[in-house]
């Protein structure tokens, strides 16, 4: 192709990409790449799935940069495929990623999303989420830990360990066998690069800590993705979400307790404010208030059925609580 040069760059004046057709989306391939127009033509297949995918994660309330990072994550991924097709340089493909954020901030449902999204791509074989904690992977004698983190290895081959709280690994120091945990999962990474994607995840302030006395991880984890907590709108957009899956809905009273619980709830900052769970579990319990009111009753409709009151939200009477702390 015919390449012009303007202040020392190279350039292909782009009439001439859009007649070769890689502007109008028709992939333009070595002519003799077989193979590669037969893996074009399963991503092109296998679209629709990733398609759905991408529309379930813009469906998550808020987590603006979140979205806009795994999208960019996934051009990435697909661009850096098809480069490799035109033998071109690659940076390497490492997806090992940190999560901060406070809990119920949508990390978990984030990275199962990743996951599936990256099987698609077929980056991951199976891209199945295994999630687990300081207690799954740090025995109590020696080679226990190695043992119980080979097993966690084993279990999420294929796609993603999501080590929730991870800072917690570092906790006591060089003696603890948390250290031996890190060092096993670093070596875990090395030997099975294209198998397992490791994502850590926890507090901002803590993963901090961690990765600052933990020097030699953070160029492991090259992606970082902050979780921020959510505006008291975006909690009531999310109720309304989980109420809509659900088939329950609001009375006006129940509406206006919860946007005012919500609202003193975000501005308070109350320590262990859960966000999201928070209102899951909010919902989750105003659905069993409403079934204990509802139960000895026999006439009903089809509205009494679905619809939760203020009173399903409140503590009982007499209960000197004057809201719930259902976490
Ligand atoms: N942006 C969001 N939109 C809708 N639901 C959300 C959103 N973020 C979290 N949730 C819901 O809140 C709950 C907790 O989310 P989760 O991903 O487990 O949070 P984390 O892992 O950060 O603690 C889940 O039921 C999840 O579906
Ligand atoms: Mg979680």
């Amino acid at each position: 192709m015919k390449q012009k040069t303007l202040f020392n760059f190279t350039y292909i004046p782009e009439k001439k990409l859009l007649k070769q057709g890689s502007e109008s989306g028709q992939p333009v391939l070595p002519a003799s790449d077989n193979n590669a127009r037969k893996r074009d033509k399963i991503i092109t297949e296998d679209k629709g799935n990733l398609q759905n995918l991408l529309s379930e994660l813009d469906k998550l309330v808020g987590l603006a940069k979140v979205k806009e990072l795994v999208r960019e994550i996934m051009a990435f991924v697909e661009i850096s495929r098809r480069r490799e097709r035109f033998n071109l340089k690659n940076e390497n493909l490492v997806l090992h990623m940190i999560f901060s954020g406070n809990p119920g901030t949508g990390k978990t449902t984030v990275a199962r999303l990743l996951g599936k999204m990256l099987a698609e791509l077929k980056v991951l074989p199976k891209g199945h989420l295994t999630e687990v904690e300081r207690a799954d992977l740090v025995g109590e004698f020696i080679g226990h830990t190695a043992q119980k983190c080979r097993e966690q290895i084993r279990k999420a081959m294929g796609g993603i360990l999501f080590i929730d709280e991870a800072y917690s690994l570092a906790r006591g120091g060089e003696k603890d066998f948390g250290k031996e945990a890190i060092d096993t999962l670093v070596k875990a990474m090395e030997d099975h690069k294209n198998e397992i994607i490791l994502i850590l995840a926890g507090y901002q302030r803590e993963m901090e800590y961690f990765l600052r006395t933990n020097p030699g991880l953070r160029s492991r984890f090259p992606i970082q993705i902050h979780f921020p907590d959510y505006s008291s709108e975006e909690l009531l957009e999310i109720a309304q979400l989980m109420l809509d899956e659900r088939q329950y809905s609001l009375s006006v009273g129940a509406a206006e307790y919860l946007r005012s619980y919500l609202k003193s709830r975000t501005t308070d900052k109350i320590a262990n404010f859960s966000n999201a769970r928070l209102v899951r579990n909010l919902i989750e319990k105003a659905i069993r208030r409403q079934a204990v009111r509802l139960v000895n009753r026999n006439i009903y409709s089809r509205n009494d059925l679905m619809v939760l009151l203020r009173e399903d939200f409140l503590p009982p009477a007499g209960s000197g609580e004057e809201h719930y702390l259902p976490d």
